[in-house]
């Protein structure tokens, strides 16, 4: 494994002073052989539970509770160390572009998705194209974000989904028009694992002269993302889910072409052209995607974050998708064989790392696997199941048991 400065770049050190605390890994390495068995140890959760449910938190790792105890020995050992913290944001940063193929200059560091998708309608205007699409898969949060701007001239359009929940093409050629300014897709839905097809409505959004946002906080760190490849204007992640960071960062990237036409009015200090100027009569924003961020950077997120990052790098993004495509077709059989409905799509190609299925009382059922030790979550009537790479075959059939004892809550 190479350390986080051959990666990211140097680290700020103060003249005379050791290196800080980080330089100093206690963490155990991957082991030898297939996912799980590489990297299971290394999540103390799984000593005492069943967790499979990433689609709402990564597991903790030995690696990001210390990145945590770096965070408090540095503030500890050096007072206000700001030019460093300045400096791991930049790594933060390094990071990202580094995960979804773009340059650094694209990524805004932020401290939730909602922050940046904020900072980007504020900056859009609704003059010439007033239109806003969006999908009935969006979290509550981009959904709100855009009605926001209905204040300010948009109108929001929701393109809905089929009956074999998916959402049809066809849905988007109607909608999407010569009045679009953005369309709004989120890349494997929180509340049924459906995953839309982002090439085809980039692809068809761009022919028709509208900008794509895409919410990637369901496939970052359980599915490869190439920002080149997928071709959308702007992209928002969290780093708590599948790239087993925390709370408090997240990230925007912004194609290059884009950055300077859009003029955010929801700002602040860190999206200003040079931060230290402290120019409080003028606004200057960025040249760069730092021109989304807002105010002081979450520094202990950002910590836990790089290590959640270069943890989920170094076991392996493809890896990943690979395994736990295997891991859900088993999951899948036994779903058929207990006679559950499964309300996400079956085409590989059209779901995520989350699999769903309907449950007469979810709640009820979360807590009753909660009870026996498996940790899951639930959204709109159904049990969400999400294995990651530290999830196992036998994990899968330990859960099919459990909702074998449970069947009177499935549909
Ligand atoms: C798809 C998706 N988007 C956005 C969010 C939340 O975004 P924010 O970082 O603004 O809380 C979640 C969190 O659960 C999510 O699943």
């Amino acid at each position: 494994m190479s350390t986080r400065s051959q990666r990211l770049g140097p680290t700020f050190q103060l003249d005379g002073e050791p290196r800080p605390a980080e330089e100093q890994q206690g963490e155990r390495p991957l082991l030898a052989g297939p996912l799980p068995d590489r990297v299971r140890h290394r999540f103390p959760i799984f000593r005492s539970r069943l967790y499979i449910n990433s689609c709402s938190q990564g597991a903790l790792s030995d690696a990001v509770r210390e990145s945590y105890q770096r965070y408090l020995a540095d503030w500890d050992e050096r007072g206000a160390p700001w030019d460093y913290w300045v400096e791991k944001t930049e790594d933060a940063r390094a990071a990202f572009a580094g995960l979804v193929n773009a340059d650094p200059d694209e990524v805004a560091v932020t401290t939730s998705v909602s922050a940046g998708l904020s900072a980007v309608a504020s900056g859009l205007r609704f003059a010439r194209r007033s239109k806003i699409v969006t999908t009935d898969w969006e979290f509550p949060t981009v959904g709100q974000i855009w009605h926001a701007q209905e204040s300010r001239g948009a109108r929001v359009v929701h393109v809905e989904p089929g009956e074999d929940g998916t959402i049809p093409f066809e849905r988007f050629e109607q909608a999407i028009d010569e009045d679009t300014a953005i369309v709004s897709i989120t890349h494997v839905c929180y509340r049924n694992g459906a995953r839309v097809d982002v090439d085809k409505v980039t692809r068809l959004a761009h022919e028709r002269g509208a900008l794509v946002f895409l919410d990637a906080y369901q496939s970052a760190g359980s599915l490869p993302l190439d920002v080149r490849q997928l071709g959308v204007d702007f992209l928002a992640a969290g780093v708590l889910k599948y790239l087993l960071g925390s709370a408090g960062l997240a990230f925007l990237y912004a194609r290059r072409d884009v950055i300077e036409r859009v003029w955010p009015t929801a700002t602040g200090w860190f999206a200003d052209r040079n931060v230290f100027e402290m120019d409080h009569r003028d606004y200057s924003p960025a040249a760069t995607a730092a021109r989304f961020q807002s105010g002081t950077p979450p520094v202990p997120s950002i910590y836990a974050g790089i290590a959640g990052i270069e943890l989920m790098q170094e076991i392996g993004i493809e890896d990943t998708r690979k395994h736990v495509l295997g891991l859900n077709s088993r999951l899948l059989e036994g779903l058929d064989e207990l006679r559950a409905t499964v309300v996400t799509p079956r085409r590989p190609k059209r779901r995520g790392a989350l699999i769903c299925v309907k449950s007469l009382d979810a709640p009820e059922l979360v807590a009753a696997l909660g009870r026996e030790g498996i940790v899951t979550s639930e959204r709109d009537g159904s049990l969400r199941i999400s294995a990651h790479a530290y999830n196992s075959t036998e994990d899968v059939d330990e859960l099919l048991a459990a909702l074998a004892r449970h069947k009177k809550l499935l549909v």
